[in-house]
């Protein structure tokens, strides 16, 4: 997105790249005059009280925290919501069967009678905002500096609990500029979400990972839910007397279409960026952090597919995880690529100089990337065994599960362990059992089990590796260099583990003690590893986060210091933002230029029946046949449009959001960025940035056309 305006920016500009004109996730409460006039120019027409009022109704009243990490928009004066697809994945996924399978065939409900309840679901809205930059340094003084990292989840979660007692809502402290600045956000949540109408999969992830995080791109990626509340117009837990939530605004939807060029505006939840980012964090994930965790999650993707493509049972229990693990697995693979290509070590570089020049003979900042140049040299040694614990050891679902017992294994020796807090450690593992299950799949999961026992033994340093492991594996299973060592292991591990046996799981559970629970053997090698890792290494990353946040604290102290009475935004971190820019085309690489849209064609084009990514249904292929377009169709390019770009800034967690035009009405949802700029959460450039949105009309033209919902339709206000 979108200029900072050249005029305020450019003295800093000339020598600092971090802090680039079109670009920035605002703090929507915070707009200042540069920024709303910048927005103004490019063709809002809104006032700043229509974009966020706190006693008036204004769009932010529009905009939800979906589930855990999306967003999405209401736009019906009855709670009616539209997100992505991707993100009501899981819940499509939970109330789908073999013989109801709406993942695959899609759902619409016709009356709100046959709308699905989604247990776990929920939104929530953003109330409030204040400033409590003070009260947390006072409360941050207790603790040691070095610790301070460490602690500040904990002590901003307090903190907040604290404010949200009595009050009804919940409340979250977080921390801007590494900690030079805290706000608190007054949120309400809602529970009663259910699912009111999806595309099938074919349409919702039609490109499947091949398309992801690509341009030209042709995917139907939404779902609409609705929301609802109790008779008194309260948040509630799901009731079948509840009625539609009624919003204090809703989004009307503009089926006019659009143009290269439009104003285009994103209200939404990005999740997180880390644009203030060193050049030794950038070296650090491009050597070892990424590719680490990309080879890890080749091999268990493999491990799963396999499985998936073998039965759709299989397919609706995994394929929501297996889904989110394929995003990022491309996206961490593509930002190294894009790092790399941008040049952004030596671009960091450069403005790490331009900064030593600034503070010379600022005592505080003195020698400032000297030392985080000796905090990185420390840790590097050990950052790629933390990555194949986190994304191979505990990415084995068994293994993951059984360090959950590490906390009963502790009170069990501990003699003075309250009968109530063993009580409570038992019924955490009950639940937490019922979950693994949930997404546990055998067969996946014991090949998974073996690869990554092999690829910690292969990649990870000899002297860093558990070895009384390794030794007792060769002597029993054979040449750790073999596949068939580890899988065999591996069937011995699931063939035995208590954990995976109802009767003797039961049994233990109702009165466990730690002789069984040190003999079995998938809580042996879970730990094994954990216990290897947190006795000799964990220090280190302790040390490593302590120092670097204090170092990085400062810094950009430093970068607020220069870019006083100037607009700087702050890093994303689900908190509600607003990005500003527009529709526009771009070129990928040298001769080569991409169109602002794509159309049904383009479905007809990709489209191979049977395929596991490019299939689509045959009703839709009908319709693009007949040319059935009904009042979808954008005239000037004779076809449905089915997804256009604009250049808004935007990251993972604004999925969902509202695309919105500069009347303030929805013309798309966002749901992916483009591959030429996967780099964008560290650097964003702006030629190649580009933000992947589901148009309006192509999400209507399925739900009126092959979903025959018209009363979805219906309850829109819909701008023509
Ligand atoms: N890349 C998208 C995002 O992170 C998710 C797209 C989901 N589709 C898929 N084929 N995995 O928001």
């Amino acid at each position: 997105m979108k200029k900072i305006v050249s005029l305020f920016t450019v003295i800093f500009l000339l020598n600092f790249s971090v802090l680039r004109a079109d670009e920035g996730m605002w703090l929507v409460q915070l707009l200042g005059e540069q920024v709303y006039g910048d927005m103004v120019k490019k063709g809002l027409k809104l006032t700043k009280e229509q974009l966020y009022s706190i006693n008036g109704k204004s769009i932010k009243d529009a905009i939800v925290l979906f589930g855990s990490g999306c967003t999405a928009e209401i736009v019906s004066k009855e709670g009616l919501m539209f997100t992505n697809h991707h993100c009501g994945y899981d819940n499509i996924a939970s109330a789908s069967t073999v013989e109801h399978n709406y993942l695959r065939d899609g759902f619409w409900a016709k009356s709100k009678q046959e709308e699905i309840a989604c247990p776990g679901l929920s939104v929530q809205f953003l109330i409030k905002i204040e400033d409590v930059t003070d009260k947390v340094n006072e409360a941050l003084k207790t603790i040691k500096p070095n610790e301070i990292a460490l602690k500040l989840f904990g002590v901003l979660g307090e903190m907040s609990a604290k404010a949200a007692e009595g009050t009804g809502y919940e409340v979250r402290i977080s921390s801007f500029f590494k900690g030079n600045q805290f706000l608190q956000f007054t949120y309400q949540r809602y529970k009663d979400v259910r699912l009111v109408g999806v595309p099938p999969e074919s349409i919702g992830k039609f490109g499947g990972d091949t398309d992801n995080w690509e341009w030209p791109r042709h995917t139907g990626d939404f779902s609409i839910f609705r929301l609802y509340m109790s008779k008194e117009g309260k948040p509630a837990e799901y009731a079948a007397d509840n009625v539609p939530f009624i919003p204090k605004h809703f989004l009307p939807v503009s089926i006019k279409g659009i143009n290269d060029g439009d104003y285009s505006m994103i209200y939404g939840y990005p999740g997180g960026t880390s644009r203030y980012e060193t050049s030794y964090g950038v070296k650090l994930k491009i050597d070892i952090d990424n590719p680490s965790i990309v080879n890890l999650r080749d091999a268990r993707l493999k491990c799963m597919l396999t499985e998936m493509v073998k039965d759709p049972a299989v397919k609706i229990q995994i394929g929501s995880s297996y889904a989110g693990i394929a995003n990022y697995w491309k996206f961490f693979d593509g930002e190294v690529k894009q790092l790399i290509k941008l040049n952004v070590v030596a671009q960091k570089e450069k403005d790490e100089a331009t900064f030593e020049a600034w503070a010379k003979g600022k005592p505080e900042y003195d020698n400032l990337f000297k030392n985080i140049k000796a905090v990185y040299d420390n840790w590097r040694p050990y950052a790629k065994h933390r990555m194949y614990i986190n994304e191979g050891i505990l990415g084995s679902p068994l293994l993951s599960f059984a360090t959950n017992l590490k906390t009963l294994e502790t009170q069990l020796q501990n003699a003075s362990t309250k009968p109530e807090d063993l009580e409570k450690t038992k019924q955490t593992l009950k639940a937490s059992r019922d979950r693994f299950f949930k997404g546990e799949n055998i067969a996946s999961d014991k090949n998974i089990l073996a690869i990554v026992l092999k690829m910690f033994y292969m990649d990870i340093d000899a002297s860093e590796r558990p070895q009384a492991f390794y030794t007792a594996l060769k002597t029993n299973y054979g040449a750790l260099e073999n596949n068939e060592t580890y899988s065999k292991f591996s069937a011995t591990i699931f063939d035995n583990t208590i954990l995976l046996d109802a009767g003797k799981w039961e049994a233990f559970i109702a009165k466990p003690d730690t002789a069984t629970l040190h003999k079995d053997p998938a809580y042996k090698t879970a730990m094994a590893f954990v216990n290897n890792y947190n006795d000799n290494y964990s220090k280190f990353y302790t040390e490593f986060i302590g120092a670097n946040y204090l170092l990085n604290h400062t810094y950009l102290k430093g970068v607020l210091e220069i870019n006083k009475n100037k607009p700087v935004y702050p890093d994303a971190n689900q908190t509600m933002r607003v990005s500003y820019g527009n529709v526009k085309s771009y070129v990928p690489r040298d001769g080569v230029k991409y169109d602002y849209i794509c159309t049904l064609n383009g479905i007809k084009e990709k489209y191979k029946p049977g395929d596991i990514e490019f299939d689509a249904p045959a009703k839709l292929m009908e319709l693009i046949d007949k040319k059935d377009y009904g009042q979808y169709i954008d005239k000037k390019v004779g076809d449905v449009v089915v997804n256009f770009i604009t250049n808004n800034d935007i990251t993972g967690g604004n999925s969902g959001s509202p695309v919105i035009n500069g009347n303030g009405e929805l013309i798309g949802l966002c749901f992916d960025g483009n591959y030429e700029a996967l780099g964008h959460k560290i650097a964003l450039d702006k030629a190649l940035t580009r933000t992947i949105c589901l148009d309006v009309r192509f999400m209507l033209f399925v739900v009126d056309k092959l979903g025959g919902a018209t009363n979805i339709i219906n309850e829109l206000n819909l701008i023509k």
